[in-house]
């Protein structure tokens, strides 16, 4: 039987928390569990896309051009090299889009526009979004029906969270009454020094059992991953990050999903 689809945006306006290394790594994990995943590059920087060796510059074949309603998705949509693995890739003309779009009505709902109808064709639908609240976030959260919050278990973690949580509670109150906050990452932990063990503390505080159990530890194959253009669990399978990586997303695969 198949399941319903799940759709998560990783969000944080804060930059190089791992939200990217998040979505790109818990994606290839899914699919290679077998799962029918599609990943959704949101930030005009195309870090996900560059994760998988795809690179549209200068194409005209990103999510910018399918938000302008010049291109159909399915002349954007890149099969990955993984098996169940497509990806809808980015490039930096989507830094335009926030102030192209200031007059066109519905604009925080026009990715949902062009993608709906496809959606429900895979298990696992991911957004990367950029570091900021802006438009292409808001499109995110119209889009998706989970958030996860990947936060770095440094110092300022928990600074910005709450006008994060003010934005995810406006969107839910007017464009997206689905949508909830299901799980928060701790990433790029290092349980060796107090620091990090202290705000990993504050951030079960914080959110208590939205945290998963499941840290993500710091682990430099990780971002060697990234410039082979493959997933962690290709490059390094026995690295600790390739490791928690597959812990995480059996976690994501075996969250109760409330009604
Ligand atoms: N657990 C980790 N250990 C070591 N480096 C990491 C880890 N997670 C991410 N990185 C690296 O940190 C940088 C920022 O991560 P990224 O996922 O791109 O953050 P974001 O998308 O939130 O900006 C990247 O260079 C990435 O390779
Ligand atoms: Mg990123």
């Amino acid at each position: 039987m198949k399941s319903k689809m799940r759709s998560i945006a990783f969000i944080n306006q804060k930059g190089g928390v791992g939200k990217t290394t998040s979505t790109a790594n818990v994606g290839a994990c899914l699919a290679t569990l077998g799962k029918k995943v599609l990943l959704i590059d949101l930030d005009p920087q195309a870090n996900l896309s560059i994760h998988f060796g795809i690179n549209v510059q200068g194409k005209d074949s990103s999510i910018y051009e399918i938000m302008c309603g010049k291109k159909a998705v399915s002349d954007v949509l890149i099969k990955s090299s993984l098996p169940n693995l497509d990806i809808i890739p980015s490039d930096i003309d989507l830094a335009s889009a926030e102030v192209e779009l200031v007059n066109t009505v519905g604009r925080e709902t026009i990715v949902k526009f062009y993608l709906e109808g496809m959606l429900e064709d895979y298990d696992y639908v991911l957004i990367d979004c950029p570091p900021s609240l802006g438009l292409l976030t808001l499109n995110a959260l119209t889009v998706a029906n989970e958030i996860f919050i990947p936060l770095q278990t440094e110092f300022f973690a928990l600074q910005g969270v709450s006008k994060l949580i003010q934005t995810f509670d406006v969107i839910k109150k007017r464009l997206n009454g689905k949508l909830e906050i299901t799980g928060i990452i701790p990433c790029m932990h290092d349980s060796r020094t107090k620091l990090g063990q202290a705000v990993l503390d504050k951030i079960k505080e914080y959110f208590s059992d939205k945290v998963f159990s499941t840290t993500i530890r710091k682990n430099i194959k990780l971002s060697e991953s990234t410039s082979h253009g493959v997933p962690v669990t290709e490059y390094a399978p026995d690295s600790n990050g390739a490791q928690d990586y597959v812990a995480l997303t059996k976690e994501i695969m075996s969250m109760k999903r409330k009604k």
